[in-house]
């Protein structure tokens, strides 16, 4: 199969909704990481994201919504999503919610759980064409399971291609990390995976209610402990390069990629995901058997910085 990489105008939006709504996957861009999309409540359609990506089990996916009212069609909001959701939708943010009874989606897309991942991104493309497919849009990051997202086009068609019929091209992924998912299914909201939306802004909202840190609720490829790897070993917190080793630096100026050589956490977010593709790519090239990291402060957005890292370093 071709891959088709589709503008997002009027014409290329059109036939990516037409793809998926006869229950094909469409790749799209958000403002965290690109998209694998296919109709949320069709479940031979959602098992073809799976095949695509060779997930090895079916794990809940994020289901993507244009606007709020429809997402209140879906999942009962409590307060603590209410004022989540007004403070940070569109945006960076996934939040767990418990299902209403009797919806439509498929039990597939839910992994057959209560609660799902619901987001609105802020992207404007991805915006138009949710709005356009008119129907809940599941999408898990456009990469193979347990490799690095992607971030650009032609990384999701080096990844993908041939494999999936179509990607809408959107440029670079503005933030470059994937979605913070905060659950609120519950009585206290629980922090499930940093992400693009720092801490810092979330507990600005809540106030005096603590979110909780709990990493490891379901075992599921974003929470597994070896994911975003690339095929070079890795190590972190590197002050320096060793003679077999390439270096992915961070504040530093002489690397062999510099995620951002001003230390500057949301330009090295908007790198992370490609730079490690590149690096990866170079150090097979010339040899090098360590992908050396520069340390990355754990603030801001550092905390899902060094999350995705330490997972693409992990060897089992
Ligand atoms: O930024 C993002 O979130 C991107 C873009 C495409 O929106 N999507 C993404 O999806 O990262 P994915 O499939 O790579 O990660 C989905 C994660 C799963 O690892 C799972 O842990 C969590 O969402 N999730 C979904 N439904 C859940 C549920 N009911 N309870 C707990 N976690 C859930
Ligand atoms: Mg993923």
């Amino acid at each position: 199969m071709l891959t088709e990489l589709l503008k997002a105008d009027k014409k290329g939006l059109l036939r990516a909704s037409d793809l998926i709504r006869n229950g094909q996957q469409v790749a799209f861009p958000t403002e965290t990481v690109y998209g694998l999309g296919a109709d949320a409540r069709n479940n031979l359609a959602v098992a073809g994201i799976f095949k695509s990506k060779d997930r090895p089990k079916f794990n809940p996916l994020i289901i993507h919504f244009s606007d709020l009212a429809l997402v209140e069609e879906y999942v009962n909001l409590n307060n603590f999503a209410l004022q989540l959701a007004e403070a940070f939708w569109p945006g960076p943010l996934t939040l767990v919610c418990r299902l209403k009874k009797h919806t439509d989606l498929s039990s597939l897309a839910t992994s057959g759980l209560d609660t799902v991942g619901v987001r609105i991104p802020s992207n404007k493309i991805a915006l138009d064409f949710i709005k356009l497919c008119g129907i809940p849009i599941a999408a898990p990051s456009a990469n193979l399971s347990g490799k690095i997202s992607t971030t650009n086009s032609s990384d999701v068609i080096n990844e993908l291609g041939s494999i999936i019929p179509a990607v809408i091209e959107g440029g670079k992924s503005k933030i470059g990390l994937e979605s913070t998912i905060i659950d609120v299914s519950d009585s206290v909201p629980i922090l499930l995976r940093p992400g693009g939306l720092i801490i810092e802004d979330i507990q600005t909202v809540l106030g005096t209610i603590t979110l909780k840190n709990q990493k490891k609720v379901l075992n599921s490829p974003g929470q597994l402990e070896s994911h975003y790897a690339p095929e070079t070993k890795m190590r972190l917190n590197a002050s320096n390069k060793r003679s077999n080793e390439v270096l992915l630096g961070f504040g530093v100026s002489r690397a062999d990629l510099n995620l951002s050589e001003k230390g500057d956490l949301t330009e090295a977010a908007s790198n992370l995901f490609s730079q490690m593709r590149l690096i990866d790519n170079l150090a097979k090239k010339i040899g090098a058997d360590c992908i050396a990291v520069s340390p990355i402060p754990q603030i801001g957005l550092g905390l899902a910085l060094n999350d995705r890292l330490q997972r693409a370093a992990f060897r089992n």
